[in-house]
């Protein structure tokens, strides 16, 4: 189905939950969330039956998100009745692989075809910093387990934050010849409350362009990241601009949240509540979403934060 603004919507982002094991400076407080009770949250065969009312309004792909979705105690089980889903061509996951290894061959079995993986950096101490807990070591050994497990195309994804990890520009870039993966850099976007990056932390991705002039141009997937390769790598290099350069023109995605609300944009404050409808119902919903879908989202820096009201754990990224 298209927007008002002639855009075929054909990706919905899930997320299945807002926790997560780990607590990233960018996404969350440090205190986690609190939790919601579990009456407002969506149950598997709600999550079942709003894929299914996307896909009857032209949604073809679907990644799953969270928080991060293999703390959910079902996830297994919600991607592989996903997949089944007709109309579905995709489903897509995105994680910040720590507990790949343990999970990754039965979401490979349960057909999720492709992984985006979040790492941004390869320092020990600065993992541990900017997840506030996590061990870098766990998510190397996830990254190797989905290496192993056969998923189609692996992406790495890295929050760029300047005076954090803007000097391992080269040295994460320099996966792509390591490992048949992407790598790729995301402006950090500043949400509701989450973290207190000033002006400073807020670097464009021409830094990457600037870090790595070896750098060639590849013709676009349809995803967000314009794409380049380093001479000799197996992966190639994308820059997500969220900041610098939105790209809502082009924009085929809605988000569906853990507790059951339709954001039409990942900035914008509205949103659809499908919680306690039947499909035709959940249908219905979508169907407002994409026809109230806003053009683009406003300014983003560090004196406006993003219209949104959630954090990005209550939104899935
Ligand atoms: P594929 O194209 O399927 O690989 O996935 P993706 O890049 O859409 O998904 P991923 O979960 O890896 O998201 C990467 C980053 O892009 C995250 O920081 C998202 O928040 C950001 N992103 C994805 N879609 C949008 C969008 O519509 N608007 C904005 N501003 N950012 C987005
Ligand atoms: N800005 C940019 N990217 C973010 N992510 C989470 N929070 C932010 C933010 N504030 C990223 C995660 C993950 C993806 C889904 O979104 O690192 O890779
Ligand atoms: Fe968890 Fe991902 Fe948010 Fe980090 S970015 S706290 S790994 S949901």
């Amino acid at each position: 189905m298209q927007d008002r603004f002639g855009r075929e919507i054909t990706y919905l982002r899930l997320s299945v939950t807002e926790l997560c094991n780990l607590r990233c400076r960018y996404c969350m407080p440090e205190d986690g969330v609190c939790k919601k009770a579990h009456a407002e949250m969506l149950a598997e065969d709600e999550m079942i039956s709003a894929v299914r009312a996307a896909a009857e309004l032209g949604v073809t792909k679907l990644r799953v998100t969270g928080g991060e979705p293999l703390v959910k105690r079902n996830i297994v089980s919600i991607c592989r009745r996903a997949a089944e889903i007709p109309g579905i061509r995709e489903v897509c996951l995105t994680t910040n692989g720590t507990l790949l290894p343990q999970l990754a061959a039965p979401l490979r079995d349960a057909d999720v075809k492709r992984l985006n993986i979040s790492l941004d950096t390869l320092d020990k101490q600065k993992y541990h910093y900017i997840t506030r807990r996590g061990e870098l070591s766990e998510a190397l050994e996830g990254l190797e387990a989905a290496l192993s497990a056969g998923f189609e195309r692996i992406k790495i994804n890295a929050v760029l934050i300047g005076g954090f990890n803007d000097d391992e520009i080269p040295a994460l870039a320099g996966l792509t010849r390591k490992y048949p993966v992407d790598m790729r850099f995301i402006e950090l976007m500043p949400m509701y409350d989450s973290g207190d990056f000033g002006a400073k932390a807020l670097v464009p991705c021409d830094a990457v362009l600037a870090a790595l002039p070896g750098l060639q141009p590849q013709p676009d997937d349809g995803g967000v990241a314009k794409l380049y390769r380093l001479p000799g790598a197996q992966g190639n290099v994308g820059l997500i601009r969220p900041v610098s350069a939105h790209f809502c023109a082009a924009c085929s995605r809605l988000r569906l949240t853990a507790d059951g609300k339709i954001k039409p944009c990942l900035h914008s404050p509205l949103e659809y509540s499908i919680k306690g409808l039947d499909e035709a119902g959940m249908r219905a919903q979508f169907e407002r979403a994409i026809l109230e879908k806003p053009a683009r989202h406003a300014e983003l820096s560090a004196a406006h934060r993003s219209e949104s009201g959630r954090n990005m754990n209550q939104i899935g990224g």
